[in-house]
């Protein structure tokens, strides 16, 4: 398997928060072609840009309202061609997110939708009478919590919001929906788009009887006990597969075939490697498991291992730290001490599979303490500090000036900047045993070490606090959770690697000692 996403680094770009060319405090398409430079140097494979269609920005571009064009603060088609074409020079594929759960409430379809039972657009969406009390027509509730249906008075029916009440649901049963987005992959591919982040992927089909979800048992994810119901019937329906197919079908009709990249947000892995099919669905689907768990040596082992034997043999796993949905890993796994992020860069670019850094990942940027009253997003406004999504979107730094190398140093960008004393890719490329050099070295030791891009993973057996495995016969990862030293017994091989950077290059004959918080690559011999 040597397609190019098969052992990848792709680097999530969030187009408003990366640099801002005109001023105006947003990041923007030109921004991103001018750092692309960064990226090459940095090693990364691609990237993928969180949406960049036009947009009212309910929830920050996941509300689109033109899938084919580019939102003024963003730029113009122009800026995303040359953005394109800056990528191809550089080596780098470009992935766009593809929102098809739902559209805004503004967008054209939905306005027509909106008009009368007999609209053009009507059945676009997904709409329903009045339960007969005149509530609605059944109990489910939106990701975000609270009722997933909004009463529109002016036809008597009820449409249906998995999100907020502007992020209108599609009807995936309606066959001009899937013609329609059948035509906006083909209009980003012929672009020259690489393949898409598929967003919400596992839900956008739901039960066509429109059933109610049974209560959530203790055996639910604690999400779904939150929600009070399990997703049977609005999530992961056996015909979202059918779809999968046929845009894994139409992404084969290129040169290189495009790549679909999931976001399957479910918790059990069984339903995870479902998204891979039989080869014929997802090439790639993002580990939710493995990014909300616990950051210790037993947790995350066993979600790898489970992951490793759950996966159909030919498919790759998709690990990541952080998105754009998620308090940034620094903080949320590591308690914002240095030495447990440098490890849990070294675990990340260590494991078998696809690896998606978020922005600023390479930085081992915290979150950044927003204030309320500069809170953007809906979610983090309604329900922060208790989920908190504005603290991973501020914007990038690029350097130690007033405007962080961002925007000028006169504007007030659009979230504002983390703490200066995290770093900014200046400092770090000045230092080299920054977190960014550790993270480029680790890319480049993947392109260096055939087993550590395709080599198997197996669990090497380690004391209690440290998880180690083999890749393939001649690589090596140990990370040591604890704040202990402590060893491990049969290495024999070349510390390529080592978050203490001073031992990088140190021959190990037998027992490898790891430091309190360590985490090595040895290639063995
Ligand atoms: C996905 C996105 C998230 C968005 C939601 C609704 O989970 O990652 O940012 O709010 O979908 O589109
Ligand atoms: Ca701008």
């Amino acid at each position: 398997m040597t397609e190019w996403w098969g052992d990848a680094v792709v680097y999530q770009v969030y187009p408003r928060s990366f640099a801002d060319t005109n001023n105006d405090g947003i990041g923007d398409l030109a921004g991103i072609t001018a750092h692309l430079d960064h990226l090459a140097w940095l090693g990364v494979d691609g990237l993928w840009i969180s949406p960049v269609h036009p947009s009212p920005n309910a929830d920050w571009g996941y509300d689109v309202a033109d899938y084919f064009g580019v939102h003024p603060d963003l730029g113009t088609l122009d800026d995303f061609d040359a953005l394109i074409e800056e990528a191809d020079r550089l080596g780098l594929r470009v992935l766009l997110d593809l929102v098809p759960n739902h559209s805004s409430v503004q967008h054209p379809w939905f306005l027509d939708a909106r008009r009368g039972r007999d609209a053009a657009h009507r059945d676009w969406y997904v709409w329903a009478d009045p339960s007969p009390d005149g509530g609605p027509p059944n109990n489910w509730v939106s990701s975000f919590f609270g009722p997933a249906w909004s009463l529109d008075e002016r036809t008597g029916q009820y449409f249906l919001h998995s999100f907020l009440v502007d992020q209108a649901d599609f009807n995936w049963w309606n066959d001009d929906v899937r013609d329609e987005f059948d035509r906006i992959l083909a209009f980003w591919f012929d672009r020259g788009v690489a393949g898409f982040r598929i967003d919400v992927c596992h839900m956008i089909i739901k039960d066509r009887l429109l059933r109610d979800n049974p209560p959530a048992t203790t055996a639910d994810h604690f999400m779904d006990q939150l929600r009070g119901q399990r997703p049977e019937y609005n999530s992961c329906r056996p015909e979202v597969h059918d779809v999968l197919r046929r845009w894994r079908a139409l992404g084969a009709r290129y040169d290189p075939p495009r790549v679909l990249l999931g976001e399957t947000y479910v918790f059990d892995l069984d339903q995870l490697a479902s998204f891979y099919g039989h080869d014929d669905e997802l090439q790639l689907a993002l580990n939710f498991p493995f990014l909300l768990g616990d950051f210790n040596a037993d947790a995350l082992r066993d979600v790898v291992e489970r992951t490793e034997v759950t996966l159909p043999g030919e498919a790759t796993p998709v690990w990541t730290m952080g998105n754009h949905d998620v308090s940034r890993f620094p903080t949320r796994w590591c308690g914002d001490d240095p030495r447990r992020a440098r490890a849990a860069l070294v675990m990340l670019l260590g494991l078998r599979g696809t690896t998606v850094l978020y922005y600023g990942d390479e930085l081992a940027t915290p979150d950044t303490n927003v204030p309320v009253d500069r809170l953007v997003d809906p979610v983090s406004v309604r329900y922060h500090p208790v989920a908190n999504r504005d603290a991973a979107r501020t914007p990038m730094r690029w350097n130690a000036d007033r405007g962080a190398g961002f925007t000028a140093d006169s504007v007030d960008p659009w979230l504002p900047f983390g703490d200066a004393a995290a770093g900014s890719v200046a400092d770090q490329r000045d230092n080299p045993d920054s977190a960014l050099h550790l993270t480029r070295d680790l890319i480049a030791l993947r392109r260096e070490l055939p087993a550590l891009r395709a080599g198997r993973y197996e669990t090497w057996p380690a004391p209690a606090g440290v998880w180690a495995w083999r890749r393939g016969d001649s690589a090596l990862v140990a990370v040591n959770f604890a704040e202990t030293s402590t060893a491990l017994n049969g290495v024999d091989g070349t510390v390529r690697v080592s978050t203490d950077r001073a031992r990088d290059g140190e021959p190990v004959g037998g027992r490898l000692v790891l430091g309190p918080l360590e985490a090595v690559i040895v290639a063995l011999t």
